[in-house]
């Protein structure tokens, strides 16, 4: 999914006025592309990632995903565009706890309706062998360690077969080796599946694994050189 945002400024509204988060962010990100937005806590990657995920808008400016400018659409549109064509990962997992592994990877499908049973097995268990973790599926996902709910969270983000993957601070709760892991895994997809892949984080090693690093800057957003 190509994905563009043109002019996007976000305000919040606080007590003591509006406070600007993000000012005049123009951004190309071409079909199959892998982006590392990095920037301190506080610098408003989360708010961007959630504008380029259509869970907010832009006070001024348009998010244009696949050339369809998404910032004026109806919630109707916005919801089945989550559902649909993008996948979400969060640094919490965010996966339900009394579900199976492979239970956490069928939902997504469940919610879009159009594929039997059979069929949703079928897909999620192939999710899970590209993340490693088909022989775990009739296990509760709470057995599992911190980077494998983790590899869960990317396959369920993969069910729908999304065109762009959302990764916000995936691997702010792993330690080292479970967030190579996860970050081969999403470098694997991005290559294999041609998935365009935006990634915020305050990681520089995690930020590495894209192919084109940007840093969020007093509210704007600046090309990040190549070490
Ligand atoms: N819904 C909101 N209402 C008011 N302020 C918000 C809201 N969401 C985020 N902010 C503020 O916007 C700034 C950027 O937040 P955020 O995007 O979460 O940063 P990051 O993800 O880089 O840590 C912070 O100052 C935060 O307090
Ligand atoms: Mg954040």
């Amino acid at each position: 999914m190509k994905v563009e945002l043109q002019g996007v400024h976000k305000y919040f509204t606080s007590r003591s006025g509006p406070v600007k988060v993000l000012e005049n962010i123009n951004l190309l990100i071409p079909h199959g592309d892998f982006v590392s937005i990095m920037g301190p806590s506080g610098s408003g990657k989360t708010t961007l990632l959630n504008l380029i995920g259509c869970l907010d808008d832009p006070s001024y400016g348009k998010v244009l995903l696949s050339d369809r400018d998404t910032s004026g659409a109806g919630e109707a549109f916005k919801e089945q565009v989550r559902l649909r064509h993008i996948g979400f990962v969060f640094q919490s997992y965010n996966l339900l706890p009394t579900l199976t592994v492979l239970e956490n990877v069928q939902l997504p499908m469940q919610l879009a309706g159009g594929k039997s049973y059979r069929d949703q097995v079928e897909q999620a268990m192939t999710l899970l062998r590209l993340v490693g973790l088909d022989g775990r599926a009739k296990d509760s996902v709470m057995r599992l360690s911190g980077g494998q709910q983790q590899r869960v969270a990317i396959a369920r983000a993969l069910s729908n077969l999304p065109g762009l993957i959302l990764a916000d601070e995936p691997t702010g709760n792993l330690d080292e080796r479970s967030s190579k892991e996860v970050m081969e895994v999403f470098r694997t997809i991005n290559e294999n599946q041609h998935i365009t892949t935006v990634l915020v984080t305050h990681d520089s090693k995690a930020a590495s694994y894209g192919r084109r690093m940007l840093r969020l800057e007093n509210c704007r957003l600046v090309e990040q050189e190549r070490l």
